[in-house]
């Protein structure tokens, strides 16, 4: 199977969690898109949901296909969040924001009774740190957020370049008007710790790590569909 196609096994796998009546948040990302894209399938059958998208891109995707949206403003509390993810440790700590969503992808996961991850099977780590972590940084003082991310980082063992998200050679900026900082942070021991420090940084708006969030992960692999669940105090 190609890593498109494990995305879209393991999409389909969760489409198998969705309830008729259930308010989901709806992910970013080439995987969330395969569950999107199958969700309006059977919306079409007759299956009736709501959706909050985590991205303008979604938003359209949902729009496109014909899954009916509404807002966290509208509805505040949601069944089941799915979305895929960057890297995946073995407590199910994610890294995520790849695709530039981190913040409104935290938002809607965090107002939603269940959090099930989707992925190919390469996003799997024992640690985090692999993948660099993305940080969501207002442009105003940008440059000493970094520095003060830097030292935030440091104090708790954690270090590695820090570099802002480009795209066509000018600033990345996120469907809410921030930056992007990548942060090669290899090897990350404590995510814990670690995002407790980031989060306390004036400057930052949010961080890629998702700590003991996600109750499921569901892996395309080419043995077929790997479901992992636990419970998590959210
Ligand atoms: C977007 C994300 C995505 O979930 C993550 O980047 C995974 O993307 P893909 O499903 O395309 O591999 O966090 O901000």
């Amino acid at each position: 199977m190609t890593a498109d196609e494990q995305k879209r096994v393991a999409a389909l796998a969760a489409l198998d969690f969705v309830e008729d009546g259930m308010r989901l948040g709806l992910g970013t990302g080439s995987t969330a898109a395969h569950f999107v894209i199958g969700l309006a399938e059977r919306v079409s059958g007759g299956l009736s949901v709501v959706g909050v998208p985590t991205s303008e891109a979604t938003r359209d995707l949902a729009e496109q296909t014909g899954v009916p949206l509404t807002t966290l403003d509208e509805t505040p509390e949601l069944d089941l969040c799915v979305d895929g993810a960057d890297e995946i440790d073995p407590d199910f700590n994610l890294i995520k924001g790849g695709g530039g969503a981190l913040l409104r992808e935290k938002i809607v996961a965090h107002a939603a009774a269940r959090l099930i991850v989707i992925a190919d099977g390469s996003k799997t780590s024992e640690r985090l740190g692999s993948f660099d972590l993305p940080i969501e940084v207002l442009p105003f003082g940008a440059k000493a957020t970094v520095r003060a991310i830097e030292k935030a980082a440091g104090a708790v063992g954690v270090n590695g370049a820090i570099a802002q998200r480009l795209k066509g050679g000018a600033p990345y900026v996120t469907d809410n008007g921030n930056w992007i900082f990548d942060a090669a942070f290899r090897d990350i021991a404590d995510p814990g710790s670690l995002a407790a420090a980031l989060a306390a940084v004036p400057g930052v708006v949010e961080h890629g790590l998702f700590v003991e969030m996600a109750n499921c992960v569901i892996l395309g692999t080419d043995a077929g569909v790997d479901i992992r669940q636990k419970d998590v105090e959210r």
